[in-house]
């Protein structure tokens, strides 16, 4: 089997590319470890950045976005008793971000790559990837329905996620790493809105988050211990801690059933370089944020547009400077990702060890986020994300 550009992961990243490069007359193979369903029901993030949502509608993926999603002008942030609402829209000239689930991007990008007769495979097993440096063309090896496969590419994207296997093929590299000594604890709830908009709650029980998914389902958040057990929390426990952390600046909850339970890890990651040989990194593979930016499946979006620009020119014009020139040009936007998302994560969050002395200083950064145009529209540009370019 040959193809160009061989894609192991269909992720956001992996399938993007692949939709992308597809509209521009190059070909490519999409593998996965994980079952079609399982992509397409695992509960991930649900902000969209404009430049995601205007490149899913330039390239006809977003209708179902267009329809199902929210437009969000703004967010409030929560603290010292009061709600204070950032406005992206008007703070950035006109810039927002859309509420729509991860899962359901995934949806409509395996449905169109499906439509357009592209070769996704899934539920794929012992993938190997030989032959990135050197001569010859690289292939990969998998087991699909119990035979084993070889797929000859020019190229391979290694777009599987934080447990990438691809990664551990770039023998030189330096691992950048933070851990944080919290986690998240989400919940999916039957209930009816609590807040037009996000609110990100500072509290001195903790952070406290407060997103949706539709009229009929929420999306709220609260920070945890990294050990926590989630069937040691009864569904009262739960929404009695939520609005315990918000109910200081006046926000009310609308509780409803709880069905699903979840702890989310936290870490800030980068991989550098992104690239080696034949082999090029995109979307959590070679990078993680803590989820308190937003910004993990926007990243995986803006690394493939890059890349696919770099591809493009490569089978356009035997142009390889931008194929050359990807982990550099990738990085600038990952590390501001990395920085937004731990500036995020520390002004909001209630460390271990944090005294008095730091909640005020947090309060006192959030006061002069939340009342200074120039601090504010920092955070509506960062938050809303940079163009793509
Ligand atoms: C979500 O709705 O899942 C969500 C929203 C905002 C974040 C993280 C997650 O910062």
């Amino acid at each position: 089997m040959r193809t160009q550009v061989g894609i192991v992961g269909a992720g956001p990243a992996g399938l993007m590319l692949s939709h992308l490069l597809h509209l521009r007359g190059v070909e490519s193979v999409v593998i996965d470890l994980r079952t079609r369903e399982d992509i397409e029901e695992t509960i991930k993030a649900g902000v969209l950045e404009q430049g995601t949502v205007d490149l899913m509608t330039r390239t006809g993926v977003g209708d179902r976005m267009a329809r199902d999603g929210f437009v969000h002008h703004g967010i409030n942030l929560a603290f010292n008793g009061e709600l204070h609402r950032i406005n992206m829209y008007e703070l950035t000239g006109g810039r927002a971000v859309t509420v729509y689930a991860q899962h359901e991007v995934l949806k409509d990008l395996i449905a169109k790559r499906l439509a357009d007769g592209g070769d996704l495979r899934f539920g794929i097993s012992d993938t190997a990837v030989d032959g990135i440096t050197g001569g010859d063309s690289p292939t990969i090896r998998f087991t699909a329905d119990g035979e084993q496969q070889t797929l000859e590419c020019d190229f391979v994207v290694g777009a599987d996620g934080s447990r990438t296997y691809t990664r551990g093929l770039i023998p030189q590299r330096t691992d950048f790493f933070r851990q944080y000594p919290f986690a998240w604890f989400g919940i999916l709830a039957e209930a009816p809105p609590s807040s037009d908009e996000l609110i990100y709650a500072h509290s001195e029980r903790g952070f406290a988050l407060i997103s949706t998914r539709s009229p009929s389902v929420q999306r709220l958040y609260f920070q945890c211990d990294p050990e926590t057990n989630v069937d040691d929390w009864s569904d009262a426990q739960i929404w009695e801690e939520i609005q315990a952390r918000v109910a200081g600046a006046g926000a009310t909850l609308k509780t409803g059933t709880i069905f699903q339970k979840s702890v989310l890890q936290f870490r800030s990651f980068v991989c550098e370089p992104m690239q080696y040989g034949r082999l090029y990194l995109a979307g959590d593979a070679a990078h993680t944020v803590p989820p308190t930016g937003a910004k993990g499946l926007n990243l995986a979006v803006a690394d493939v547009h890059v890349l696919d620009r770099a591809l493009g020119a490569f089978y356009e014009a035997k142009d390889t400077g931008l194929l050359e020139s990807y982990t550099q040009t990738a990085l600038g936007r990952v590390w501001r990702a990395q920085w937004f998302s731990f500036w995020m994560t520390s002004m909001l969050h209630r460390f271990s060890d944090a005294s008095d002395f730091d909640l005020r200083r947090q309060v006192a950064e959030l006061e002069l986020v939340t009342s200074s145009p120039t601090a504010a529209k920092t955070l509506a540009d960062n938050y809303t994300g940079l163009p793509l370019g």
